[in-house]
């Protein structure tokens, strides 16, 4: 390893050498784990269509591919080159990437700035990203979503539970960030002994209140 490099750039070379080595390092194809998942955080979603989703740390984009069908447009990002090709050769097979844009982000320094009267997101999505981030990076992470969540938007979490060696951070705390955050009310937890799944809006009524019923 290169005695000059920083903290960042490790981390982000071991995720660049990680896909190079395997275009599926965590089995989110394969895993029925993973595909039921994916199908609880897409059933937990307040809304059944979303204008403007963010989603950093999008990996192989499986779950980028879900969300081009609930989104108008959708922002996918993630640190790595090789994830990017990999999603975006994802989207293209799956004839599902002409809403989606892809960008090489690395969090929270890349986090996109919406300028004033420009459109935020209705949806942001953070799945299995936020325990490599520092207490400080994440901190950021927070301020940036509820500055960048359209009025009504949802803010999504997932993540694993059990410590493993690149976490930074324990998925309790990166929870509890969101769930301390000044202006943001939780509108879903899921709780199960492998992962932890929240949604947060600055908006408090329940799906039914939206609807009209409740
Ligand atoms: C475990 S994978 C999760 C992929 C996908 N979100 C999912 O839930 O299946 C974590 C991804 O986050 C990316 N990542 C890690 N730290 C990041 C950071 N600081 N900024 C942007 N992407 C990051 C990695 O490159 C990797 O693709």
């Amino acid at each position: 390893m290169n005695p000059s490099s920083t903290p960042d750039d490790q981390r982000g070379s071991y995720f660049e050498q990680l896909y190079r080595q395997d275009s599926d390092p965590w089995r989110v194809r394969q895993r029925w784990y993973e595909e039921r998942k994916r199908a609880l955080l897409l059933a937990s979603l307040p809304q059944r269509r979303y204008c403007h989703a963010y989603e950093p740390g999008c990996g192989n984009g499986e779950l980028t591919l879900e969300l081009a069908r609930r989104c108008e447009r959708v922002l996918a990002a993630d640190l790595s080159a090789e994830a990017m090709g990999l999603a975006q050769q994802r989207l293209l097979d799956a004839g599902c990437g002409a809403n989606v844009s892809l960008a090489q982000h690395r969090l929270p320094q890349d986090w996109p700035r919406i300028l004033p009267g420009a459109e935020k997101f209705d949806l942001i999505v953070l799945s299995e990203i936020a325990y490599y981030l520092s207490v400080q990076e994440l901190a950021r992470v927070v301020e940036h979503s509820i500055a960048s969540l359209a009025p009504g938007g949802s803010i999504v979490l997932c993540h694993w539970r059990a410590p493993f060696a690149q976490r930074i951070v324990s998925t309790v705390r990166v929870h509890a960030a969101f769930q301390d955050a000044p202006g943001l009310h939780r509108v879903l937890r899921h709780e199960e002994s492998d992962f932890l799944l929240g949604i947060w809006s600055n908006d408090a009524r329940s799906v039914a209140q939206r609807e009209g019923f409740a």
